[in-house]
């Protein structure tokens, strides 16, 4: 049908003889315009128009014989008219839902060639996914995360502060005034071109985590219990023990009455949950100009027990001593809260303890770990053994 050359629109005729035959041929040129109509749909727009031109309620051709060969037909062959313009009706139906069916047929046929569903025929399922190796966390974090975790189990917040800081923050209000021989004692790297500011306001990188103190007192009134892990820069040549960046963990308590048996407790029992309990520490004096008094503190060597040897040989890491310097430590020199009395630091109502450990340092020698340069150098082989 769809071969045949296109003529002009079939129109419903008048009917004038109602007769089998001449109703027979009727019904055929209208059944015959229906197919080839049909046969001409290509998409959805055209089957809207086909449907309408045959069924529209108002003037489709299916209401046209009923106007013009069934209400026309005389009385007396109604009933065979009737008939055949169901049997009509019956057909340009299924002929309409047939085309219907045809066209969702071959929109979903276009949709299944298409690269997007054809790609997805392709995928087996079964093959084993991509493995992508999962991380692990760097030696030196996870040093800090436990002893942080540790703190924090005792009630200390975890305070944070800029690397690149200030001289008044670093130095000046630590108690290390201008020119004193103690800032010899912690190499400083200086952010260049800063001569032309006044010395307080002068970059470094700080050379310790002990600043945060500062900042945190200048926020929080007392009384105060942070712990401060980060980031510090020393000018010192790497070596199997220095690093030019390493890092430390601070402690600070401040409240009233706070005595230096109070720093002791604390950190014996930080030491013991972090070594094990069988390790013990001891403390000897020492020097830093924002605690008074100072000390360093040792634990018992948890490698060789404390004895100093392992078997006949001896113990490197506490160089035969059973001991390893582990911080330093003291009560907060009263000079130091001079600089924060407006914020409720006065010393003659409080007194608070500092520590400050290096992180590297007991990650180091909680790993036997012999050089610090491996920890930073980024090689695969040696941080993998972490996993
Ligand atoms: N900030 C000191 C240092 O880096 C350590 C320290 C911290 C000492 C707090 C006493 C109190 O060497």
């Amino acid at each position: 049908m769809a071969s045949k050359k296109r003529s002009a629109p079939y129109t419903v005729p008048r009917l004038k003889d109602f007769s089998a035959p001449a109703l027979d041929k009727a019904a055929e040129k209208l059944l015959a315009a229906l197919h080839d109509e049909s046969s001409r749909i290509k998409n959805e727009a055209d089957w809207k128009t086909f449907r309408d031109r045959w069924m529209a309620r108002s003037n489709g051709i299916l209401t046209q014989i009923n106007n013009l060969w069934l209400k026309a037909a005389p009385k007396e062959v109604k009933p065979q008219v009737g008939q055949r313009v169901n049997e009509i009706k019956d057909k340009v139906e299924d002929e309409i839902q047939d085309t219907e069916l045809d066209l969702i047929r071959i929109q979903q046929e276009q949709l299944s060639s298409s690269s997007y569903v054809k790609a997805a025929d392709h995928l087996d399922i079964t093959l084993p996914g991509i493995r992508r190796p999962l991380g692990a966390e760097h030696p030196v974090i996870k040093t800090t995360n436990e002893l942080v975790a540790v703190f924090r189990n005792l009630g200390y917040s975890v305070q944070e502060g800029p690397v690149i800081e200030t001289d008044y923050y670093n130095f000046e209000s630590l108690n290390f005034p201008p020119n004193h021989p103690a800032r010899d004692t912690q190499d400083t790297l200086f952010v260049a071109r800063q001569e032309s500011k006044p010395l307080r306001d002068r970059l470094l990188l700080r050379t310790h985590t002990s600043p945060v103190q500062i900042r945190t007192m200048e926020r929080m009134k007392p009384p105060l219990r942070i712990v401060i892990p980060g980031k510090v820069h020393r000018n010192d040549p790497p070596d199997a023990t220095h690093s030019p960046m390493f890092h430390q963990i601070e402690g600070l308590a401040v409240d009233s009455n706070i005595t230096f048996g109070d720093l002791k407790g604390t950190l014996d029992h930080a030491m013991r949950m972090f070594f094990g309990s069988s390790v013990k520490t001891s403390f000897r004096p020492s020097f830093f100009p924002f605690t008074e008094p100072s000390a360093e503190m040792m634990v018992s060597c948890f490698i060789c027990g404390g004895s100093g040897k392992r078997g006949s040989e001896p113990c490197r890491p506490c160089k035969q001593t059973g001991w390893i310097e582990i911080l330093g430590c003291g009560m907060v020199d009263p000079s130091v809260f001079d600089f924060v009395k407006d914020n409720g630091y006065d010393p003659q109502k409080i007194s608070g303890f500092a520590f400050g450990m290096g992180a590297d340092r007991i990650a180091l020698l909680k790993y036997g770990v012999d050089d610090i340069q491996l920890f930073f150098n980024g090689d695969v082989r040696f941080l993998e053994q972490f996993e």
